[in-house]
C-alpha cells in the first residue's frame, strides 16, 4: 500500500492516511466488539491472521478498485477508525464509501463530519467519480443520520441482499452524486479547507 501510505488528508481534529500494517491489530479489537459488529456487513469474529491475509489482498487492489485509510487523531496520532472507498469502478464512475470509528470514546463528537467531506473531495475531485454510495443495515439509524447530515440520500432498500452473520440481510443504499455534492457550497467549502 505504499502509495496510499503517503496519502494524507488533513482535517482539524483528525487526518486520514493510508492504512499501515501496524494498524491491523486494531481491526480485530474493533470488529469483534458486539456493539460494532452488529452494525456491519461482515462475519465475525475475525483474527489477526485473517486480518493480515485481508491486508495483503487489499494491498494488491489499492489505487485500482479500493482505497483504505486510517482515521487519526491530529493531537495524538492515535488511530481511531477506518474509512475508504470500495468497488471503485472507473467505467461507471462510482464507488462504495465505508467508515468505522472503532474507538468508541470518539463516538458522538461528529468526527464523521470531517471524515466524509475529505473522502468525497478525493472521490469527486481527484478520482473524478460521479457517484458515491454506501450501505447500512436497517437497525443502523445512527449511521444513517450521520450520512444524511452529510448530503447522502436514500435511494433503495434492497431486501435480503447480502449474506453475513448467518442470514440474508436487508440493506439501505444511500448515494451522493457529484452534481449534488457540488451544489452544496458550505460542505464543499469545508472540504476545501481540509487538505
Ligand atoms: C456510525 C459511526 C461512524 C458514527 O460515528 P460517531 O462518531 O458516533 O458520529 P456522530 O458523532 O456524528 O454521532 C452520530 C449519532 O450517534 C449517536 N451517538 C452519540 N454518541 C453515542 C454513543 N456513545 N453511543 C451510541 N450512539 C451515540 C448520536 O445520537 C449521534 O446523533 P446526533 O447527530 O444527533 O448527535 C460510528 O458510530 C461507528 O463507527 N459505528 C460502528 C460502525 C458503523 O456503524 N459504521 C457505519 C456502517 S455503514
Amino acid at each position: 500500500m505504499s502509495d496510499h501510505r503517503e496519502m494524507v488528508f488533513s482535517g482539524t481534529r483528525v487526518y486520514l492516511r493510508g492504512l499501515e500494517e501496524n494498524d491491523l491489530t486494531l481491526r480485530p479489537k474493533w470488529f469483534n466488539d458486539p456493539e460494532i459488529n452488529r452494525t456491519l456487513l461482515m462475519d465475525y469474529p475475525i483474527s489477526l491472521a485473517t486480518t493480515m491475509a485481508w491486508f495483503r489482498r487489499a494491498a494488491q487492489e489499492q489505487h485500482h478498485s479500493r482505497i483504505d485509510l486510517s482515521i487519526c487523531d491530529t493531537a495524538t496520532d492515535r488511530v481511531i477508525g477506518m474509512t475508504g472507498l470500495l468497488r471503485i469502478d472507473r467505467r461507471h464512475l462510482h464507488a462504495q464509501f465505508y467508515m468505522t470509528i472503532g474507538e468508541k470514546d470518539y463516538w458522538g463528537r461528529h468526527i464523521p463530519d470531517e471524515v466524509i467531506p475529505m473522502v468525497l473531495r478525493y472521490a469527486f475531485g481527484n478520482l473524478n467519480l460521479n457517484k458515491i454510495y454506501l450501505w447500512t443495515i436497517p437497525a443502523n439509524t445512527h449511521a444513517r443520520r450521520v450520512y444524511e447530515r452529510n448530503g447522502f440520500v436514500q435511494e433503495a432498500c434492497m431486501a435480503q441482499h447480502f449474506y453475513c452473520r448467518g442470514a440474508l440481510q436487508d440493506i439501505y443504499q444511500h448515494r451522493i452524486l457529484k452534481e449534488e455534492w457540488l451544489k452544496d457550497a458550505p460542505r464543499k467549502k469545508t472540504s476545501e479547507g481540509g487538505d
